[in-house]
């Protein structure tokens, strides 16, 4: 079988994991990682023989003096890849594009960056068809992501009218809470609605969404409320139905003693999972609540972690290497151990 040839740039947070689950799969071959720095970060990928690249010349100067074995610049990288997935951080991937498209190579940006950069934004169980064969896309951010999931499982068995969410944020990310991140405060977003509603509308119009979002003193997840308006009276049963479409949510119970996000990260790392991530949304099944034609959950969200099989998918979509959207979600699901139920 041909294998897709993928390359990072920008081996941070996103594309160290993103880097990791391309060498699981049997239809792509990782051809490098690309970045600035020249600390343990960038050694790390030497360490799991990743090969490394430096952005420029300046960058492969340093990289080689801090003894780093450098195979090249990000040109070199670009040239012997099929496609690249851009993870540097939030409007540095804009800047690249220019690049990627002179060197006619096909692209994915992450969620920092806006929708026009590559006008289209992807959420794998929403509009993986769309993707299929195009020059770019943009994985939508995390809580974006969890949006459109949780979503598009109601509204593909007809039940969702409107989705009211409220967003508790991460304040920053937990290898770099010792520069910055807020303390002993809450941050309420200035404007209503909070930008992630009308991203959830770029991957999908036909939402109803309005979100308002909140900055958390905490490291390890984003945690929603969603109160959403269905279509008729419905049963809480029906409801779980409806969620079980999506093969990346999975539901969790208080009475299992999961009644916080620190104990789900420590189901993580129990499992075995890398970094003890959760692609998956952990939804609270037995908070979960249907009121006549009204229904009310809330659900835990892994920042590092959600995006990484979308992009996988987002991969083979662009190359269209595979056409079918549930045949890519199911091989990313098994290469990751995707699961509907943790335990
Ligand atoms: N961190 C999260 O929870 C999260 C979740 C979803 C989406 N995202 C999005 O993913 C993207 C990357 O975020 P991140 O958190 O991984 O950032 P990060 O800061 O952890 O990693 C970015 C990496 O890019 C490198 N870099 C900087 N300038 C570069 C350049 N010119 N060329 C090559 N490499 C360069 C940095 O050294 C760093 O290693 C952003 O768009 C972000 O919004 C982040």
């Amino acid at each position: 079988m041909q294998k897709i040839k993928v390359a990072i740039n920008g081996y941070g947070v996103i594309g160290k994991r993103v880097a990791d689950a391309v060498t699981l799969q049997d239809d792509m071959e990782l051809i490098g990682v690309c970045d600035v720095v020249t600390d343990w970060r960038i050694k790390m990928a030497v360490n799991k023989k990743y090969p490394v690249f430096g952005f420029d010349h300046s960058a492969s100067i340093k990289m080689k003096e801090a003894g780093i074995p450098v195979m090249g610049s990000l040109d070199d990288m670009l040239q012997a890849a099929d496609i690249v997935i851009d993870c540097t951080p939030k409007k540095i991937a804009a800047q690249n594009i220019p690049k990627y498209r002179m060197m006619r190579k096909k692209f994915i940006v992450q969620g920092g960056e806006k929708h026009e950069t590559t006008g289209h934004s992807f959420s794998a169980e929403n509009n993986y068809e769309t993707a299929l064969g195009r020059e770019s896309t943009r994985v939508v951010s995390c809580n974006t992501t969890s949006i459109v999931r949780t979503l598009t499982a109601l509204k593909n068995t007809g039940l969702l009218k409107k989705a009211r969410g409220t967003l508790l944020r991460r304040a920053t990310d937990p290898w770099e809470s010792h520069l910055n991140g807020i303390m002993n405060t809450l941050v309420p977003e200035k404007d209503i609605p909070s930008h992630q509603g009308p991203d959830a509308q770029t991957i999908d119009p036909s939402l109803d969404v309005i979100t308002v979002a909140i900055k958390v003193p905490e490291t390890l997840s984003h945690l929603h409320y969603w109160n959403v308006q269905l279509t008729r009276h419905a049963s809480k049963d029906e409801v779980l139905q409806a969620l079980a479409n999506s093969t990346r949510i999975a539901m969790i119970n208080y009475s299992n003693g999961l009644s916080a996000n620190n104990t789900v990260k420590e189901l993580m790392l129990e499992m075995g999972r890398p970094y003890g991530d959760m692609y998956e949304v952990a939804l609270w099944q037995d908070m979960l609540k249907v009121q006549g034609d009204e229904l009310f959950y809330a659900y835990i969200v892994d920042n590092q972690a959600i995006v990484i099989p979308e992009t996988i998918d987002a991969i083979r979509s662009l190359t269209a290497i595979e056409p079918d959207a549930e045949k890519s979600i199911k091989k990313t699901n098994e290469s990751l151990g995707i699961k509907t139920e943790f335990i």
